[in-house]
């Protein structure tokens, strides 16, 4: 009898989909009985149960949705070995009200200065706040547009990247864009201007944007909208890439 009872208060849980509380009822039940737990007690314990299992397979499916290349976080970060970084300012950034601003981050510096790195990082703690995230490189980000507007989808694809609070471009300038793609990644940028936050990441400074665009004007047109609620972080500094291959020679040479 009691077990018919317990599968149909199981049976009822589920149907409210709190499928956690419905696993974990019947070992909850012994030890709240081992225990003399209290009746809130014993429902406040359950429900947090749930809470935090629907709370990790949230952030889970965020984290998928995001497509990050590798997950990266600020605790991995060695903010001594990058001194031109402000740890104050990530840290500030890592609060994500930027997102609820709609500014942008943009980080430059160097190859292997931590770029992609510190835009992971704040991916990732976005995905943790179950802010839906998408992680794009430039070029992969063009290559989207660009056959979105072959399907004459690019208006529809335009407003379906909006209703994504943030999105990470990564390796702005590694590869050089033509006139369409220049003219895309502005028609991306104008959309999200003041509606949705970007995090930025190049290797070129501002004044060599022309290059990348191969367009002046278009790449100031960009940079005109990106800057204007953007917080510019510049890494100046070595590569944490070669810095223990750099060593690893140095100590060949004195052998
Ligand atoms: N200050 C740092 N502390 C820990 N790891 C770092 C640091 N800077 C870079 N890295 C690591 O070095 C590699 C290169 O960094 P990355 O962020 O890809 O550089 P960038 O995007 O600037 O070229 C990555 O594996 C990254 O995790
Ligand atoms: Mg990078």
């Amino acid at each position: 009898m009691a077990n018919l009872q317990l599968n149909q208060v199981q049976g009822n849980l589920e149907k409210l989909t709190l499928n956690r509380m419905s696993e974990i009822l019947p070992d909850y039940l012994k030890t709240a009985a081992d225990r003399n737990l209290p009746h809130l007690e014993f429902i406040e314990g359950l429900a947090e149960e749930e809470i935090a299992f629907k709370t990790e397979k949230t952030i889970k499916y965020k984290l998928k949705r995001a497509k990050f290349p590798q997950v990266k976080t600020l605790d991995t970060f060695d903010f001594s070995f990058q001194t031109s970084i402000s740890k104050k300012k990530i840290l500030e950034l890592a609060n994500l009200s930027f997102i609820d601003r709609k500014e942008n981050v943009i980080f430059l510096g160097p190859p292997g200065v931590g770029k992609t790195h510190l835009a992971i990082s704040l991916g990732v703690k976005a995905c943790e706040n179950k802010y839906p995230v998408i992680f794009y490189t430039a070029n992969d980000l063009i290559q989207q547009l660009t056959s979105s507007l072959a399907d004459r989808t690019l208006d529809k694809e335009l407003k379906r990247l909006l209703y994504c609070p943030l999105i990470i471009v990564d390796e702005i300038g590694y590869l050089p864009i033509d006139n369409l793609g220049a003219s895309l990644f502005f028609q991306f940028i104008t959309s999200r201007y003041e509606k949705g936050a970007i995090i930025l990441s190049s290797n070129k400074s501002f004044s060599n944007w022309g290059q990348i665009f191969a367009d002046g004007i278009l790449a100031s047109a960009i940079l005109d909208r990106l800057l204007h609620h953007a917080n510019v972080i510049n890494i100046k500094g070595e590569s944490y890439r070669l810095k223990d291959r750099k060593k690893e020679l140095l100590n060949q040479e004195k052998e």
